[in-house]
């Protein structure tokens, strides 16, 4: 009863913010609302309300969240992965929702990460920068020296944070728990899935050393790289609510006056980028999922620096295979088998028709592949794909739209760098290199895809000779009616189904 009253008092709160950025709207005309809800609702917008329709309804939402709190800002960005639930056009709003609070005082982190670590801070630290780096939602970033000289960055929880998740977490539970018992149609949103999610997510972020592993995992993944540098977890140093990271001193990837001026090569960066992504989805199976500007960097050698590991995505081989197939059905035009792999898969329930589905990847694939190669998102055609196989009782696969939503974001930072970029171009490597890593000791394999690799390797040649007839000055795919006979299209078409081909055949060994 008491707890009830509590969560009361706080849904009167929240109705009250969501009223003065103008976000009721939205749940009154989304959400199958009960008569007395909506009445309920319709009081607070008289009550507090404020009209900001020069705002997007997603954009006023975000603004909501960000006031609420931690709770909200990660409630934001659950559902901005989430368009299934809640629209496209929702789901990118919420997704540019600011993480940032103002910073909470140097003396509480230092006495934090004291308390934390069990021992006085100037036993642990030479020195401990007061000003901190980055503050946001459910923690802040302190530079630091360790005592044994090394430069570090110190992330620390936001004091209370875990409190106020824990309560906001029970007031969701409860009302997803009364949504969708005594709301009609409410249930198809799923409210208790997102909270299931929520607060998976929200574990892995209230406690430090589940973030310090993920960077563990990712950096042995990746020792050695020529193209992506993970820092270093210090795990003297590290517990539940502090961990010290190896500092990087990279150019902020959204720098890009700063790249050339460094010398660098924005779009040799931008490949990387993509590189970078492929071989920790493909090769890995695991992958940071919040590779946005802000926790990207670029080292003086050219290598990208990740930081930031809270939201890591894992893809088990055989979503890796499906993955795989599915593409490269995609992009060669061969519907049917997009439609079957689904079915294979088991994502799609057996007694649906298999051509309609083809039918309706027919729908979004042409389009798409009638466009020159540098302009195909692959993130995009994932996207409209999930959202057609919804219609045909595809269970909502959250790995994959976790994938797709980085696969935008990924694409999204190497067009920033490179606005001309080839995904196709920069996968490419990756791709040869996971298949003669995975050839060697399989003769059988070779056997299978050794021509494939022959032809592959001797593509550049191939494309030099195509691509001289064309030299008159003038780009082929610039007019439209040549565009179907461009060579070089032609040549990365078949490019794209070699790469494709190859790679489904070497998954399925
Ligand atoms: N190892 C590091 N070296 C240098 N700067 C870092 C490091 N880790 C974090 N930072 C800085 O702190 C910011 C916030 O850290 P991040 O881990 O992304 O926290 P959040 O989860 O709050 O986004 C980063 O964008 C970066 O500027
Ligand atoms: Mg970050």
């Amino acid at each position: 009863m008491l707890t009830d009253l509590r969560h009361l008092l706080r849904l009167f709160a929240i109705g009250r913010c969501l009223a003065r950025h103008d976000a009721l709207g939205i749940l009154q005309r989304d959400l199958p609302l009960p008569a007395a809800a909506r009445t309920g609702l319709g009081l607070f917008q008289a009550l507090f309300g404020r009209r900001r329709r020069n705002l997007r309804e997603g954009e006023r939402l975000a603004a909501a969240f960000g006031e609420l709190g931690p709770s909200f800002i990660k409630l934001g960005q659950v559902l901005s992965v989430r368009p299934d639930l809640v629209g496209e056009a929702l789901a990118a709003d919420l997704g540019q929702l600011r993480d940032r609070l103002p910073p909470f005082a140097a003396a509480t982190a230092r006495s934090i990460v004291a308390a934390e670590l069990g021992r006085p801070l100037d036993e642990i630290y030479a020195s401990f920068d007061d000003t901190p780096v980055a503050a946001a939602s459910v923690a802040q970033v302190h530079f630091a020296e360790t005592t044994d000289g090394q430069l570090v960055a110190v992330k620390v929880l936001r004091p209370g944070v875990a409190d106020a998740f824990a309560r906001d977490l029970e007031l969701f539970a409860w009302l997803a728990e009364a949504a969708e018992r005594q709301v009609a149609g409410l249930d198809r949103l799923r409210p208790r899935d997102v909270v299931a999610s929520l607060r998976a997510w929200v574990a892995i972020e209230l406690d430090l050393r589940l973030e310090a592993a993920a960077a563990s995992e990712l950096r042995d993944n990746f020792r050695d790289d020529e193209d992506v540098i993970v820092p270093a977890i210090d795990w003297q140093r590290t517990a539940r609510r502090a961990m010290t990271v190896q500092r990087i001193a990279g150019i902020p990837i959204e720098d890009r006056g700063a790249i050339i001026a460094a010398g660098l090569d924005p779009a040799a960066v931008a490949d990387r980028v993509i590189r970078v992504f492929l071989k920790q989805a493909l090769r890995d199976g695991y992958f940071h999922a919040d590779m946005h500007h802000g926790n990207l960097f670029v080292a003086a050698d050219g290598r990208l620096e990740l930081v930031d590991f809270g939201i890591m995505g894992r893809l088990d081989m055989k979503t890796r295979r499906f993955m795989a197939e599915m593409l490269g059905a995609f992009l060669t035009g061969n519907w049917r088998r997009a439609a079957e792999v689904h079915f294979e898969a088991g994502y799609v329930p057996a007694d649906r028709d298999v051509d309609a589905f083809a039918q309706a990847c027919r729908s979004i694939g042409e389009p798409i592949l009638g466009r020159p190669v540098d302009e195909i998102s692959i993130g995009r055609l994932l996207a409209q794909l999930f959202q057609i196989t919804e219609t045909f009782g595809m269970q909502t696969q959250t790995h994959l739209l976790l994938l797709q939503k980085t696969m935008v974001t990924v694409e999204g930072v190497a067009r920033s760098l490179d606005p001309n970029i080839n995904f196709w171009e920069a996968a490419r490597p990756v791709i040869e290199d996971w298949a003669r890593d995975n050839l060697g000791p399989e003769a059988l394999l070779r056997d299978a895809a050794g021509s494939l690799l022959r032809i592959l390797r001797r593509l550049p040649e191939i494309a030099e000779r195509l691509e001289k007839p064309a030299g008159d000055g003038i780009s082929p795919a610039a007019s439209p009616t040549a565009r179907g006979r461009d060579p070089i299209r032609v040549l990365q078409t078949a490019l794209l189904a070699a790469i494709t081909g190859l790679l489904a055949t070497l998954l399925l060994h």
